[in-house]
């Protein structure tokens, strides 16, 4: 079992949409397990293209959201706000399967609907962090660890596999979802602030300063304090790469080399913060062969994926030809999927 953190310290770089399609097509691959996200973003924006998209989805959001006992992530907080260093043990009442809702999606795909309220609810969370018990801030990061617990219980533990997507400040749900995910998954779009994003994560999840005397986050002392586990780097994903020419091509080749630059730089000074990958796999011996195992790239799908996301539709179900989304007619192009589905295809094959 698995629990992959989908996080960029950084808006807009694709967290939700490759939740989105990475989990559909793993539960695709993966029929006989089962795949959980967990939405710990406001926006729910992964939830929201799980349940049918922009028009049928966002309706479903908002009947969960207006029901008076809502099953949804916020739910799970509230019974944690009530009972902080005591877990409730009931988080797998809060599961939704995505099929019974959408039956596009693979019946094994379940789902923690992401709910807007975590934002009214994050003080609150905080605060349960201090004052308390001693080990309170322990505590209270292990909710969603609590969480997991439960629903892998009440599925007598059989094999499964878990994507948690994130805020992309660095939030107490990020820190939370950084706690029980044993796997990290950063995805970066190719721009100049990118790479600064990538460095505030570095610096935010693992500690690694530039400069003597900079500040460590909280979130890193107090997991070493309380030997707490960090995710471990699985890929960084270089998304909506677009090869319209040569030189787009180049450009782009510049940000994600210089990307792998800092994250190389990492692998050099703390190589266990990596997962090696696949299993057996020699560890890399050279910035190729790292490169090899740790760097991936999507490229953009136009089209295609503004219809995916709008529709619920994940890419290797999405057909050719022309779609209604909101009223207007749009053209998927086979050729758009003939790139991307593969694309994540093999991305997916690539995740254990
Ligand atoms: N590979 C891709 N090809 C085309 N469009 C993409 C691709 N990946 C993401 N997008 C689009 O880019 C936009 C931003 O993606 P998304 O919402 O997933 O980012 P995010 O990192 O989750 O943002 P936030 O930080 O706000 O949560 C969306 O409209 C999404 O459909
Ligand atoms: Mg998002």
């Amino acid at each position: 079992m698995s629990i992959y953190a989908i996080w960029n310290n950084k808006g807009g770089v694709g967290k939700s949409y490759l939740t989105f399609q990475i989990a559909s097509e793993y539960a695709r691959q993966n029929f006989q397990k089962k795949v959980l996200v967990i939405d710990l973003c406001p926006q729910a924006n992964a939830s929201s293209m799980l349940l049918g998209g922009m028009t049928d989805g966002e309706q479903r959001l908002n009947e969960i959201h207006s029901q008076t006992n809502r099953l949804t992530i916020s739910g799970y907080i509230e019974d944690r706000i009530s009972s902080p260093y005591m877990s409730p043990q009931n988080g797998s009442k809060y599961l939704t399967q995505v099929s019974k809702i959408s039956s596009i999606i693979p019946n094994n795909l379940y789902l923690i609907v992401g709910d807007e309220q975590l934002e009214i609810q994050s003080s609150r969370v905080t605060g349960a962090t201090n004052p308390g018990p001693q080990d309170a801030w322990r505590t209270v990061h292990l909710w969603v660890s609590d969480l997991i617990e439960d629903i892998k219980n009440s599925w007598d533990y059989s094999d499964c596999c878990i994507f948690i997507d994130c805020n992309p400040s660095f939030s107490i749900y990020t820190e939370i979802a950084l706690t029980a995910a044993d796997r990290l998954l950063i995805p970066f779009s190719a721009d100049g602030s990118s790479k600064r994003a990538v460095k505030a994560l570095l610096s935010l999840v693992y500690g690694i300063t530039r400069r003597s005397g900079e500040q460590q986050s909280e979130f890193f002392l107090n997991s070493q304090r309380f030997r707490m586990a960090l995710p471990d780097i699985y890929m960084y994903i270089g998304n909506r790469l677009t090869q319209m020419n040569s030189s787009s091509a180049s450009a782009f080749k510049t940000v994600v080399t210089e990307i792998g630059e800092e994250i190389w730089n990492v692998w050099n000074m703390t190589p266990s913060s990596f997962h090696i990958h696949p299993q057996n796999a020699p560890t890399p011996n050279s910035k190729r062969a790292f490169k090899k195992m740790f760097q991936y790239e999507v490229n953009d799908a136009n089209t295609a994926s503004v219809v995916s996301g709008a529709l619920g539709i994940p890419i290797a179900r999405l057909t050719a030809g022309q779609k209604i989304v909101a009223g207007r007619k749009i053209t998927v192009n086979q050729s758009q999927l003939d790139k991307q589905v593969p694309n994540i295809q093999s991305l997916v094959q690539n995740i254990i």
